[in-house]
């Protein structure tokens, strides 16, 4: 009996599309975590939030090739397996699913994923077929695992935005947002900061702030926003040296530049010792 239990309790791996049927058949409420693995607390609150909200949660682990624009990122990207193994194990999480590319992208879909016009803003504008490369991935995710809801990061807000929007119109599973968690330095926790040392990390603190001060500044005054902006750009990049690709204002509902009457974000994406990072505040 007790072994028994230890088995149920057990965190089950999945490889093989047909022990993944098996997981999720008949489940009525499974919450899904996506990640590209590389597993910190920003994941690991993701996951604490759906194993509240649903009766059995997976994960997958899968560095998906098509949303890179470029080869070198791709072969870059942190890999850390047996270490998200274990957080895995501990958090309990009930599935892991980690699928091989061939396997994930058998099979022809049909239906073209592309953005409009107004949707190639922010990321979108500056890494191309990106976004693009996220959708195919989670349709295929959503189509072979029905999950009720998936868990996403306001860190990659316009993610969350253009999945959401996606998913929700086709699928019955529902996006849900969960805030970004930060270090004690308000340092946006993500997997790329493993490139990163820790005086780099302290910078990247500092920018934060001055980014967080920002907004504050522009909410108080929008229609100064745009000097604001270029003012801080050039600060930036003279002291912590760093690459700036896109710094905007855009309100939260429909990503457009409008910043009256409904809540706005100020969006980020820059290079820093040659990571991409991007923030939102
Ligand atoms: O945010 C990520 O880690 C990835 O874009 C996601 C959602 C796991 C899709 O590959």
């Amino acid at each position: 009996m007790f072994y028994l239990l230890i088995i149920l309790l057990q965190m089950k791996l999945i490889k093989h599309i047909t022990d993944l049927n098996k997981a999720v058949n008949g489940q009525k409420k499974l919450g899904f975590v996506p990640t590209m693995g590389s597993l910190h607390k920003g994941h690991e609150s993701l996951i604490k939030i759906s194993k509240k909200k649903c009766e059995k949660t997976m994960v997958s682990i899968f560095v998906n090739p098509t949303q890179f624009n470029n080869k070198n990122d791709y072969k870059n990207y942190p890999r850390s397996l047996n270490k998200d193994l274990k957080v895995l194990k501990k958090l309990k999480v009930d599935y892991v699913y980690i699928p091989t590319v061939t396997q994930i992208y058998r099979g022809v879909d049909k239906s073209k994923i592309s953005l409009n016009k107004l949707e190639k803003i922010l990321c979108a504008k500056f890494r191309k077929s990106h976004f693009e490369g996220v959708l195919n991935i989670l349709n295929r995710f959503v189509k072979l695992i029905s999950p009720k809801i998936i868990f996403m990061g306001e860190k990659d807000y316009q993610q969350f935005f253009l999945v959401k929007k996606y998913i929700e119109k086709k699928y019955r599973t529902k996006v849900y947002l969960s805030k970004t968690i930060r270090n004690s330095n308000m340092v946006a926790l993500s997997s790329r900061n493993s490139l990163l040392n820790q005086a780099n990390l302290e910078s990247v603190g500092l920018i934060t702030r001055k980014l967080f001060d920002l907004k504050y500044s522009i909410n108080k005054n929008k229609n100064k926003s745009n000097i604001l902006i270029k003012e801080i750009k050039k600060e930036l990049t003279q002291k912590f040296d760093v690459k700036i690709e896109y710094l905007e204002c855009r309100n939260t509902d429909n990503l457009s530049t409008n910043l009256y009457k409904r809540p706005f974000k100020l969006f980020i994406a820059y290079y820093f010792k040659n990571v991409r990072l991007i923030d939102n505040y």
